[in-house]
């Protein structure tokens, strides 16, 4: 069977050669196990973190020779493990190979009644990121004012809804027209594109009073538009700086951002795996919103197998996708 593994730690830009493909002897099924095929792979920007020599120490590094994982939903295909049946569908963080075999401990199974791959994305990981940066700590209210970057895109585009829910006034950008359409055609008014020369006027033409709330995913010259946007005593959720993951400083903050202090905004980044406890009553919350169809989901899915990854992957940081980017087995 092949395997994706990372062939060399990138230092800028991610290309096709930093991946290579493996050929490897396949696991059978064993006593006490699961035998795994992961049908859809999710692809992530934070996969570009993991190949960082530094930094990011919530999550264990890729090397040169590391066999490449994330976030999968698996079709049994064997279970030796009381509870599982073979057909039923598995998620969670898995190797990016053909065949894995699998203890059980960290999966869960995609129940009846809700579409199985919603589990890769409004009742994954990128929904739960977007559930807990806006509803847990942004704390969204008809009062606010509330803007969010790279909003066609996975976490953005939950998190942009659960602001509009909460009765906030919401401003969403994106960088490309297809994207802004969707978004208009989701019901945004305001819809902004964070990769124009002219971002920061925009904003505040389209804000004048000014935001009260930052949901920032891009970083770079759209977070400063943003700092130089914000009302004193606003708050800034720092949930991810895209932009300049390929950067030799990737998380260099804006040379703004001493205005935060000026207006006493609150800053507040997050990583969701600090966050884990929270994951029940996400779904709690998060389900009904699904099985309802009042959340507006959209999957970005690349064919291909495992040799599409590097590609699906690199493809984030020119934004390509529209939706949550998956690649199928
Ligand atoms: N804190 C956490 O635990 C956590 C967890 C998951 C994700 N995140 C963060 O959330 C953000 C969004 O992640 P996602 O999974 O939902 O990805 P995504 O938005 O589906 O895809 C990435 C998008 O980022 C934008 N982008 C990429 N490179 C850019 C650049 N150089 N300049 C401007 N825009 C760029 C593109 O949108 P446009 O085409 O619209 O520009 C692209 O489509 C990322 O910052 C990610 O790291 C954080």
């Amino acid at each position: 069977m092949q395997r994706l593994v990372l062939a060399k730690r990138p230092t800028r830009q991610l290309t096709q050669e930093h991946f290579r493909l493996e050929e490897v002897a396949p696991p059978g099924p064993q006593d006490g196990a699961l035998l795994l095929y992961p049908r859809f792979m999710s692809v992530d920007p934070y996969m570009r973190t993991r190949m960082q020599p530094e930094g990011y120490g919530y999550i264990s590094h890729w090397m040169s020779g590391s066999v490449l994982s994330g976030y999968a939903l698996a079709e049994v295909m064997d279970s030796r493990l009381p509870g599982w049946s073979r057909g039923d569908w598995a998620v969670g963080h898995l190797p990016m190979q053909e065949w894995v075999a699998h203890d059980g401990h960290g999966l869960r199974r995609a129940p009846a009644g809700t579409p199985p791959l919603a589990w890769l994305h409004p009742l994954g990981m990128t929904g739960f990121t977007a559930w807990l940066g806006m509803q847990l700590l942004g704390k969204p209210s008809p009062a606010d004012c509330v803007l969010v970057g790279a909003a066609a895109g996975a976490v953005g585009s939950i998190a942009a809804q659960l602001a509009r829910k909460a009765g906030a006034r919401v401003i969403v950008t994106a960088g490309r027209e297809d994207k802004r359409a969707w978004l208009r055609s989701i019901g945004f008014d305001h819809v902004l594109d964070h990769r124009a020369a002219d971002f920061s006027e925009q904003l505040r033409h389209t804000t004048p009073e000014g935001l009260t709330l930052d949901f920032e995913t891009i970083g770079g010259s759209a977070f400063a538009a943003a700092i130089d946007a914000m009302r004193s005593g606003g708050r800034v959720v720092v949930c991810g700086l895209v932009s300049q993951y390929q950067q030799e400083a990737p998380r260099r903050a804006p040379h703004n951002m001493a205005r935060l202090g000026e207006r006493g905004v609150a800053v507040i980044p997050f990583v969701a795996p600090h966050f884990e406890r929270h994951f029940e009553t996400f779904l709690d919350e998060m389900s009904p919103l699904v099985t309802s169809g009042r959340l507006h989901w959209r999957l970005d899915t690349m064919q291909g197998g495992l040799e599409a990854i590097p590609g699906a992957l690199i493809g984030l940081f020119d934004g390509d996708n529209l939706g949550k980017r998956i690649v199928a087995l």
